[in-house]
């Protein structure tokens, strides 16, 4: 299995204030490592687009992470700014993605319908919105873990046949 980086970026007006405690992304951290991927990058930052994007154009450009998690401000608040932050700076959507966590999610529970998650690629990097909680991001997640190997061999141009 290749080993391929991953980066958890927290989005949390009050994790960043170190008024709240982050469950979700070390979490997070713990369930790339189990699949194999070497976590390079970590950091909280508030609910705020250009923070949100300065950090994820970083990662992206200049750090060159394989793959992108975000944990947080996917929800329908006003302060839930994820989405928006994200789709901006991606150049394609994979939205089977966000359609796979949801559904999975629907039978967990009805709020599944809220989070408002995308995800995509910029350049050759995956990046994938979650919600916040510490449950709903690792269920979310959960759906969808078993495709991002293979994703990532494809969005970097792998041409093994798919289902080989
Ligand atoms: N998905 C799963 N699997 N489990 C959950 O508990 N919580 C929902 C939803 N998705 C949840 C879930 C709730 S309550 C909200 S408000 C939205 O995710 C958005 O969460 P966020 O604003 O923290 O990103």
């Amino acid at each position: 299995m290749t080993s391929y980086t991953g980066g958890i970026l927290t989005i949390s007006d009050k994790g960043s204030r170190g008024e709240r405690e982050d469950t979700s992304g070390p979490q997070l951290q713990a369930m790339l490592g189990e699949q194999g991927f070497s976590v390079v990058a970590y950091a909280i930052v508030p609910d705020e687009i250009a923070i949100i994007q300065k950090t994820l154009l970083a990662w992206v450009d200049e750090k060159k992470i394989d793959l992108i998690l975000s944990t947080g401000g996917t929800g329908v608040s006003p302060s839930d700014l994820t989405p928006e932050a994200t789709k901006a700076i991606l150049d394609r959507e994979i939205p089977g993605i966000g359609e796979a966590m949801r559904q999975a999610s629907l039978q967990k529970t009805p709020n599944a319908i809220l989070s408002r998650g995308i995800a995509g690629t910029r350049k050759q990097s995956l990046i994938i919105n979650l919600p916040g909680s510490k449950k709903a991001a690792r269920e979310n997640l959960k759906a969808v873990l078993p495709a991002l190997q293979h994703a990532i061999y494809k969005i970097k141009g792998g041409t093994n046949d798919c289902g080989s």
